[in-house]
């Protein structure tokens, strides 16, 4: 598809984050089932993914379930683990050359789930031009928790000393480490917060609020998002005129 705002594909984000919002909410305002939203969710994963590669993102990362989410109504976490298993496929990732990764802990999910994971994991690892990950079970600060916990075994084991964590260290020891800081975030579904989504590594991100829902965030959504980052100044705790002096 042609670009529908003029981007400047010299300045592409080359890492997007996004945390896809307001499935239940638009099923629900269509008298459909929460679990419509989910499906028709599930369909936008592929549009945006295709989307992504095509303009040249390199990491896009997900998130899809996080570690409070267990929390909902016990059918609905089950919807959301069966679409797992079932639409996750290795097809649209093999077409495009993506790999795909997850962040968050694994081994707490069914079975199929996670057998599916892995096995999509293992075929697409040699694939090169984009890594789509999902946030499966995962939490900033449970990431942030299990870092600290291996620092101190290492630090207690004596293979480092207390000096030797710096924040090349932190980010090492992150879920993420195989990919670049978000240089976008998006937020769909009209909510103003992070929902413990890589706190860390949203240090320095470009922050993206819509009102549309995660099954309406279309390609033209996609590249309003990037124009809107395409006009700001990432300063880097620098000032304005040091960036535009370069
Ligand atoms: C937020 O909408 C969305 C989720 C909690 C789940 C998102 C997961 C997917 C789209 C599935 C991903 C699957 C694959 C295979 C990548 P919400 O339910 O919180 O919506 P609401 O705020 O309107 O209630």
């Amino acid at each position: 598809m042609e670009d529908i705002l003029e981007l400047d594909r010299n300045n592409i984000p080359q890492s997007i984050a996004i945390i896809m919002d307001g499935n239940g909410r638009w099923a629900q305002e269509r008298g459909l089932p929460r679990s419509s939203g989910h499906i028709q969710g599930v369909e936008n994963v592929t549009r945006i993914t295709s989307e992504c590669a095509r303009l040249g993102v390199k990491f896009l990362t997900m998130y899809a379930f996080s570690t409070e989410n267990w929390n909902r109504p016990e059918a609905e976490v089950e919807v959301l683990m069966q679409l797992i298993a079932d639409k996750l496929e290795d097809e649209i990732f093999m077409k495009n050359d993506i790999r795909y990764r997850n962040i968050g802990d694994i081994e707490k999910l069914p079975p199929s789930s996670r057998k599916r994971m892995l096995e999509c994991m293992e075929n697409t690892k040699n694939n090169k031009r984009m890594t789509v990950s999902t946030a499966l079970n995962y939490s900033s600060r449970w990431e942030l928790t299990k870092a600290m916990r291996d620092a101190v075994r290492e630090a207690q084991a004596g293979h480092i000393r207390p000096e030797d964590i710096n924040e090349e260290y932190v980010s090492q020891h992150l879920e993420t480490n195989f990919m670049t800081d978000p240089d976008l975030l998006i937020r769909t579904g009209g909510e103003l917060r992070i929902s413990n989504y890589l706190l860390w590594q949203c240090a320095y991100s470009e922050f993206y609020f819509c009102d549309t829902y995660w099954p309406d965030f279309h390609e033209e959504d996609l590249h309003k998002a990037i124009a809107a980052y395409q006009h700001r100044q990432r300063r880097f705790g620098m000032t304005g005129e040091q960036v535009t002096k370069g």
